[in-house]
């Protein structure tokens, strides 16, 4: 399928993403146009570098770029002041310079964490994301959110700090375990769910052979999605109105996610397919759709093999006026009213600001009494 590359038109700070396969092999060739010096470092998590570092690392060298790396724990914790601390002190002690290149090399804590570096470190450097999970290469080393998270909440500090350049290479994806993958691809689904329903349609059917391994399956999905998340953030980089479609299915997941501890039980991606079945109901609910559209948006994700309802959740959760007082806290609240991504059917999203939240608290109540 070669390379497709998809850009992203931001005036001064534009960038593309390239995707295909064999993209790491191929890093120094396409990081090399960028430098203003031959010297780049890596910051990665420990697992991405037992896995895929010294491929990457040989890639730059061969391109006469002197590099350094720095493997930080995997795993949501690492997303905090600590390791944050760490990356941008060893980015100083590796006297990074504002002409030099910082390579963010993992899933979304990685690129977010050191994205913000990237914006701090000297009052901003140049990055490059190497994104290795699909959630990373479909939503989250796209558009420019940095940060990390505070004991207040996930993301209450960062920076906009858009990438130089996106590699996502689909070979990279062959070694994630089935879970992460399927977690990920909680987050492709939304894209047609919140804007194109033909991809929808195409996920449908291609979504099994996609999760069996088909790269060409794949490599479509991230273009699109890549291709979506590109056209919205060029018309709203900063979340002033239309990039709030991208949370399509968050305010439920964000809520879920508080309660289950941002842990192995619920992960992300996991939280939003499941956020998005009840975006869908509670439109239904609300007469915005017709039945059959939460009935697809349940039917695809059960055939997919994915978490669904509250009931796959393993373990308790708590009552649903906590889940709802959970939602209150999101940092996504305007004037304290809920905020939710609703749909006129399938690729029809809107933003809704007046969701009654007795009908929220019932769809979730009936969602805990099926457990
Ligand atoms: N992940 C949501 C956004 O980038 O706006």
């Amino acid at each position: 399928m070669g390379i497709d590359v998809v850009p992203v038109a931001l005036g001064a700070r534009s960038y593309e993403v390239r995707i295909g396969a064999g993209l790491i092999d191929r890093a120094g060739a396409e990081i090399t146009p960028f430098l203003r010096r031959k010297k780049a470092a890596i910051i990665t998590d420990e697992t991405v570098a037992a896995a895929h570092l010294a491929r990457l690392v040989a890639a730059l060298e061969a391109e006469g770029i002197s590099v350094s790396s720095l493997a930080l724990p995997p795993g949501e914790s690492t997303k905090g002041w600590a390791q944050f601390a760490r990356a941008v002190e060893w980015l100083l002690e590796q006297k990074i310079e504002r002409r030099d290149m910082v390579i963010a090399f993992g899933g979304g804590v990685v690129g977010d964490l050191v994205g913000f570096a990237s914006a701090v470190m000297r009052r901003g450097v140049r990055f490059v994301q190497i994104p290795t999970t699909l959630l990373a290469q479909v939503d989250s080393s796209v558009g420019g959110k940095t940060g990390i998270n505070t004991a207040q909440g996930k993301n209450l500090v960062g920076a906009f700090h858009q990438p130089t350049l996106v590699l996502a290479d689909i070979d990279v994806l062959a070694s994630l375990p089935p879970r992460d993958l399927l977690a990920g691809y909680g987050e492709v689904v939304k894209y047609g769910l919140l804007g194109d329903a033909a991809f929808f349609d195409w996920l449908e059917l291609n979504g099994p052979a996609l999760a069996a391994g088909d790269r060409d399956a794949r490599h479509y999905a991230v273009k699109r999605s890549v291709q979506m998340k590109a056209g919205i953030v060029e018309r709203d980089e900063t979340e002033e109105g239309e990039r709030a479609l991208l949370n399509l299915g968050h305010t439920f997941c964000h809520a879920l996610e508080k309660a289950t501890g941002y842990g192995d039980r619920l992960l992300h991606g996991e939280g939003v397919a499941i956020g998005c079945a009840l975006a869908f109901e509670l439109s239904q609910r609300l007469g915005l759709c017709s039945q059959e559209a939460p009935s697809r948006v349940r039917a695809h994700l059960r055939a997919m093999g994915m978490k669904v309802d509250l009931a796959d959740i393993p373990g308790d959760l708590p009552s649903a006026e906590a889940l709802v007082a959970l939602m209150g806290q999101d940092k996504k609240v305007v004037d304290g009213r809920l905020r939710f991504i609703l749909a006129r059917g399938i690729g029809e999203a809107f933003v809704a600001d007046d969701v009654p939240p007795e009908l929220v608290m019932g769809l979730l109540a009936e969602g805990l009494r099926g457990r």
